[in-house]
């Protein structure tokens, strides 16, 4: 069957990135144990040098100047803090590739003072750490720094590699722990601030960030930003470039690029809509606006749930609004993740799985039942497909407190799908009356609070089970949260929909008939996803040529199909696809749906020296999360060392 991007995820440490469908990190099963083991971890959040029990960090006020020139932020941030240990003497802070300028700190005259500081040598995965003696318990520390042009959370881009192509383009990507590469921070989800934010750049460009973007603000290179609700360090955002904006209804619009925005508005209008559907269902959205702001194609990620402003891939907008699921998900964090957060990544699944679910709940309340039913059929299949493979700890949602966590323990599409389905397992048990209670009761219990998987377990036990009796067992709730593979009580999605594609497929496997085309006229996205899933492993060349003479995969528009079709068209060795193949990794930079082809590229001498010059052709457009992820999968099957990959 097809190779899947979750085999990179088993692979990867990703207690630390929180392997996302999109987060493959690739190969990096012999770098990561070594750096696991030699991080020098604190005992609050293994990937966070931070000691929150002592000091927290309550407010954060940045004030940044974007220099496009030198890929560099530069400026300061000054933490209001809670001090609460009466014998802590330093704030520990994670940073990774800052040039540290100067610490100061405010005495009770108002006065600010030099405050003496440590930046250790850095550690691969944590960065370094930043120790700031601070005897006296300052109220207000200020860090005066810089970035480096190589931050991992940023990518800086030339007018080239825009749409419009004159002004230079930036964005952050601060989650999993990116956002050390641009804010000095505790940078762990246990810690939530709320943050200002003045910044300048460049007159022509606009500046936004995950806080209170004016869809009117003038352009004129000076910025202010408020964030006036508690977040983890992860939501923190920024970006700058020709951005204009184009609303879609009075709380919620789009910010591209010109030529990208009314495209953008259009695939994405039924956003507000998207919006009450979920307040209805889960009670009010509790950040003002929800803006999106489509980023150019070099993004590595499906979309980044930035609060107020969620990043977005510009491969979603195919132009028949297939792929806006995308857009329930990240929006559905703005419950799930944003409002109650896990509180460790080990607890990825609270995040993800919760919005699995609600962003299916979203599809099936705008767009029905069977689209809904048919998105779970796709996440499904590849779980079942994947699951197995895994190491068993992997396996589980979520990793028992008492339970050490190694190096290949990950959460995957375990924490996404398996997460879902538990929720519709719930939901189908208590009934969905009950269960949307329930659930909205949980996001209004725990709103801007970060908890473990265990506490989501104690509430679920108290305001399920226990009121309910009779219609789950603990052992149950046991076996979905710690147990492996995919429990036996898991609800069945039909699809009659996906069944008629199966029979087409079939049909023309074995007798070289394909659909009519009044047939494949009516299918969507989601159909093709699945027609070609099924594929076997390999086709013949005529087979292929077949296809691409019917439907035309080889240069599809649509990076969902392209991300099935070229794998499999290297596994078959279809050399009239390599064009193609080389334009798509070169155009795109989406994690997820261009390392299924180079993974495939790689397995033969040919293949891995077109992935190789291509990646070469590619790479100065990619961001450094892509960058790492192909680089190791080049460096794996030449026999070679490659940095660990960071997620
Ligand atoms: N929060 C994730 C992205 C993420 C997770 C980044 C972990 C880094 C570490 C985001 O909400 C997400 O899940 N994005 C998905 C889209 C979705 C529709 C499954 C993606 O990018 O594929
Ligand atoms: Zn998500």
């Amino acid at each position: 069957m097809r190779s899947s991007i979750l085999t990179f995820c088993v692979a990867a440490a990703v207690i630390a990135g929180g392997c996302s469908r999109d987060a493959a990190p690739a190969g990096d099963t012999a770098a990561t144990p070594d750096a696991e083991a030699a991080a020098p971890v604190t005992e609050y959040d293994s990937l966070s040098y931070a000691q929150p029990d002592q000091v927290r960090i309550e407010d954060l006020a940045l004030e940044l100047a974007v220099d496009f020139d030198n890929k560099q932020l530069a400026g300061s941030a000054t933490y209001q803090l809670d001090w609460i240990d009466p014998d802590a003497t330093q704030l520990v802070l994670d940073t990774r590739d800052l040039t540290i300028e100067k610490v100061v700190g405010e005495r009770s005259d108002d006065k600010w003072v030099d405050l003496k500081f440590d930046l250790a040598e850095p550690d691969e995965r944590l960065g370094s750490k930043l120790t700031i003696q601070a005897p006296q318990q300052p109220e207000r520390i200020r860090v005066t720094y810089e970035t480096s042009p190589e931050a991992s959370g940023l990518q800086w881009l030339t007018p080239a590699m825009t749409e419009g192509g004159e002004q230079p383009f930036m964005f952050s990507q601060s989650q999993q722990i990116h956002a050390r590469s641009w804010v000095p921070l505790q940078d762990t989800p246990r810690v939530r601030f709320t943050y200002t934010a003045h910044v300048t750049s460049p007159e022509d460009a606009m500046v936004l960030m995950s806080a209170d973007n004016d869809p009117k603000a003038e352009r004129d290179g000076d910025y202010s930003f408020k964030m006036p609700q508690a977040i983890p360090s992860y939501l923190l955002a920024i970006a700058a470039g020709d951005l204009v904006f184009e609303p879609i209804n009075e709380r919620s619009g789009v910010w591209a690029e010109p030529a990208m925005v009314e495209k953008a508005a259009a695939e994405f209008a039924d956003t507000g809509k998207m919006i009450d559907a979920t307040e209805a269902m889960y009670g009010p959205y509790r950040w003002e606006r929800y803006d999106m702001l489509v980023l150019p194609p070099s993004f590595p990620y499906g979309g980044m749930e930035n609060p107020r402003l969620s990043f977005i891939t510009p491969t979603v907008i195919v132009g028949d609004g297939s792929l806006v699921s995308l857009i329930a998900h990240e929006l559905a964090h703005s419950w799930s993740g944003n409002l109650v957060t896990f509180s460790s990544p080990k607890d990825q699944w609270l995040n993800e799985g919760i919005t699995t679910y609600v962003e299916n709940r979203i599809v099936e309340s705008l767009y029905g039942k069977e689209r809904a039913d048919m998105e779970f059929v796709i996440a499904r299949n590849e779980l079942r497909e994947t699951i197995g493979e895994m190491e068993p700890q992997a396996q589980s949602l979520a990793i028992r407190p008492d339970v050490q966590v190694k190096a290949g323990d990950t959460l995957t599409a375990v924490a996404y799908d398996k997460g879902a389905w538990f929720m519709q397992f719930l939901e189908q048990r208590f009934g969905r009356e009950a269960f949307d209670e329930y659930l909205r009761g949980y996001f209004d219990h725990f709103a801007f609070q970060s908890i473990p998987t265990t506490t989501f377990v104690e509430y679920t036990q108290k305001n399920l089970l226990d009121k309910y009796p009779g219609k789950v067992t603990e052992a149950e709730l046991d076996e979905w949260v710690y147990g492996t593979g995919i429990p036996d009580s898991a609800p069945e999605t039909e699809s009659p929909r996906m069944d008629a594609v199966d029979t087409a497929r079939k049909a023309w496997l074995d007798a070289g008939t394909l659909p009519e085309a009044s047939v494949t006229e009516a299918w969507t996205t989601q159909e093709w996803v699945h027609f070609l899933e099924g594929m076997p492993e390999t086709l013949t060349t005529e087979q292929l040529a077949a296809l691409d003479a019917a439907y035309e995969f080889t240069g599809t528009p649509n990076g969902e199909i392209a991300m099935r079709w070229y794998p499999l068209a290297v596994r078959s060795g279809y050399g009239e696809a390599n064009d193609e193949i080389a334009a798509f990794l070169k155009k795109i930079g989406r994690r997820k749906l261009i390392m299924p082809t180079y993974e495939a590229l790689v397995k033969t001498p040919e293949g891995l020296a077109l992935a190789e010059s291509t990646f070469a052709e590619a790479r100065p457009g990619y961001h450094p999360i892509t960058t790492g992820s192909v680089e190791a999968v080049i460096a794996e099957a030449k026999g070679e060392d490659a940095a660990p990959v960071r997620d």
